[in-house]
């Protein structure tokens, strides 16, 4: 008889940051900062857009790759921001980073391939990869001097025949690491020569510290490129519960895309799209705010951070999360789980993330700086125990 299941699906962990959410929801007085997301909610400006859309009837059924006008924003905005030209048809809209990310592993990903992706990585990438049945390669980036390092050649070593692609996310979540412009190329090159994709999962592009955007693979391909960027409204708008985002393909793909995404959602919501179109047109000085705010939390956090004698802290070059290592601390999860109790702070465990070994930890800093203070005080007198 058939097992009831998929083993694969029957095998998956559940995810860890949920197992401690699970855990803390509810507890009276806790400090969340276990999800990537900002603090605040969506702007008025771009909800009013979803509001008055809705109003005027906007609630039926879009084209499946997103409605032009949003493709055309995306084209627009893209154009603008990295000056290059991005033709509409290499656009296409998804209900989500995270349905980009499935997406395009639906496209590539069967038994018997690979991806090669340096670690520590959002634990949600090695899951579609997972479901699919696919290999997730670790490649471990390393700390040197508080600065997180990829071994360009140690990656192109962990590659083999069965490699399908490689996935890098950059700014990395959890550590805030950004791929060098030098490193992108050499590594588009090396994708070029080899017939490999590269997956680019851009979604903290905007989130970056002393400059506009970070490197896109972008900047140095060519629309034929095997090169899929994978971006999203969540991050830079304060959109995560709106579900939507978007791909850039070759245009060869457009009907494979139409395809995809008619299976997995059939188009995103049509308001939604909307205010998607509001936020790619006017919302450079509400993220100009949300950069500050970011940045000022990104300090605060290190500087205390850096200078407790237990932690050791990496410099967060984009992104919104401290990643840290707490001296002694043999089991992560059991570490988390015990800070909801007795101190009232939600965590995630390095394990979650594929760091390579254990004592790791993850917080989210888009938060206000009274609240990440008071975060840390409680986790220093918990440490102090
Ligand atoms: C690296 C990375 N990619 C993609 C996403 C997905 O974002 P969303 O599905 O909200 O667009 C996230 C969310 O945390 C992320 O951290």
């Amino acid at each position: 008889m058939l097992r009831e299941l998929r083993r694969t699906i029957e095998e998956m962990p559940i995810s860890q940051i949920r197992e401690i959410a699970n855990d803390a929801i509810g507890l009276e007085d806790m400090i969340p900062l276990w999800f990537g997301e900002p603090d605040i909610a969506t702007p008025d400006f771009i909800y009013n857009t979803a509001i008055e859309a809705m109003k005027a009837g906007h609630t039926f059924y879009t084209p499946n790759r997103g409605i032009p006008e949003l493709r055309d924003a995306i084209s627009s905005y893209t154009k603008q921001l990295y000056n290059i030209p991005i033709d509409p048809d290499r656009v296409t809209v998804t209900a989500s980073g995270m349905s980009g990310i499935m997406i395009s592993n639906q496209l590539l990903v069967e038994p018997g391939t690979n991806v090669v992706c340096p670690v520590p990585l959002w634990p949600n990438i090695r899951g579609t990869i997972d479901i699919l049945g696919g290999e997730f390669r670790a490649v471990p980036l390393r700390l040197i001097n508080k600065s997180w390092e990829l071994d360009l050649d140690q990656l192109f070593q962990s590659v083999d025949q069965q490699t399908r692609a490689i996935f890098i996310n950059s700014p990395n979540n959890p550590t805030g690491w950004i791929m060098s412009s030098d490193q992108q190329q050499a590594l588009l090159k090396f994708c070029r020569d080899r017939g490999l994709w590269l997956i680019a999962d851009e979604v903290y592009a905007r989130i970056v510290y002393g400059m506009r955007h970070a490197p896109s693979f972008l900047e140095h391909s060519d629309p034929e490129d095997r090169l899929i960027i994978i971006n999203s409204f969540s991050k830079p708008w304060a959109m995560t519960g709106w579900r939507l985002g978007w791909l850039i393909t070759p245009k060869r793909f457009g009907k494979t895309l139409e395809m995809m995404n008619e299976f997995n959602f059939a188009g995103a919501a049509t308001f939604t799209q909307m205010a998607g179109i509001t936020a790619l047109r006017h919302g450079e000085a509400f993220l100009t705010d949300q950069i500050k705010r970011y940045e000022d939390a990104r300090d605060l956090v290190y500087e205390r951070f850096s200078t407790h004698p237990k932690i050791t802290m990496g410099w967060p070059e984009g992104a919104f999360y401290a990643f840290f290592s707490v001296a002694g601390m043999t089991n992560g999860l059991a570490f988390c789980r015990k800070l909801v109790q007795e101190a009232r702070v939600g965590l995630v465990p390095g394990t979650t993330f594929a760091a390579p070994e254990e004592g790791w930890l993850r917080l989210c800093f888009a938060n206000s700086l009274e609240t990440l203070n008071t975060a840390i005080d409680r986790l220093e007198e918990h440490l102090d125990k």
